[in-house]
């Protein structure tokens, strides 16, 4: 971590692996199941379907042979992990909340796929391994610009092959309501969604030395998040 960065990575770990085990889980296991939910919630969870169809898509163009191994990094409730099970792949599914892991799991055993997949209980920065892509769905879009590259940077080594992530690019209007969110009482705020510039997004893939292949908006209601496939560059 930078030392000019009043950033402390290891705070904000522990800040999110409490809040996924409490009151996260409850607000995302909802927005990610099947029960009814406001307004705002359900665009979120509908453009959250739009955005794993889509990222399911680019796996499937990258014709990887059956049994190839996709790292899920950030699994949540496992909806990824076990799509992509239900194809054949073998899956890692790792998530640092131990409430979302085993709700995963247990999705897992519901849907039959529970033996393709490989659950632990770790976090994007530690996990280890080597797959043949790597997944890790709005998992960065809860960490600042100075957390960034750290948090990537761990994934960008476990595979020769993709990282496909998304996080939340910069927009006027969202910052302005995310500081005008700032002056609610805190019990009443949502998990903050940390923004990252282009520029900062830039810097962050030079210095972990992948480059982007493609990128899409994906835009629905009150989801917004840019779906990015990276690859390492050559060197
Ligand atoms: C908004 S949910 C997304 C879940 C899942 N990727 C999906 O799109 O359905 C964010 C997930 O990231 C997990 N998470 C947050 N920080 C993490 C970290 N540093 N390492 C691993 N998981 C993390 C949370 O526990 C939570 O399950």
């Amino acid at each position: 971590m930078s030392s000019t960065s009043s950033f402390n990575a290891e705070e904000h770990k522990n800040m999110l692996r409490s809040y996924f085990n409490g009151n996260g889980f409850s607000r995302w296991s909802s927005i990610y199941g099947n029960d009814k939910l406001s307004t705002v919630r359900s665009t979120v969870r509908q453009g959250h379907a739009v955005m794993m169809d889509r990222a399911f898509e680019w796996i499937r163009s990258l014709d990887l042979p059956k049994g190839a191994r996709i790292l899920d990094a950030g699994c949540g409730t496992g909806l990824f992990s076990i799509r992509l099970a239900e194809s054949g792949y073998a899956v890692k599914a790792v998530d640092i909340a131990s409430q979302m892991v085993e709700k995963a799991r247990q999705e897992s055993i519901a849907k039959g796929v529970s033996d393709r997949i490989d659950f632990e209980v770790n976090t994007i920065e530690e996990v280890q391994g080597s797959y043949d892509a790597v997944v890790c769905f709005d998992v960065l879009i809860h960490y600042p610009a100075e957390g960034f590259v750290d948090a990537f940077g761990n994934l960008s080594t476990l595979t020769k092959g993709p990282v496909i992530f998304t996080f939340a690019p910069y927009n006027r209007v969202l910052a302005f309501q995310h500081w005008l969110g700032g002056f609610f009482p805190k019990k009443e705020r949502r998990t903050t969604i940390q923004m990252i510039r282009d520029n900062a997004m830039r810097d962050a893939m030079e210095t972990t030395n992948m480059k982007v292949k493609s990128s899409e908006k994906i835009s629905f209601g009150f989801y917004h998040t840019m779906l990015v496939h990276a690859e390492r560059s050559p060197k």
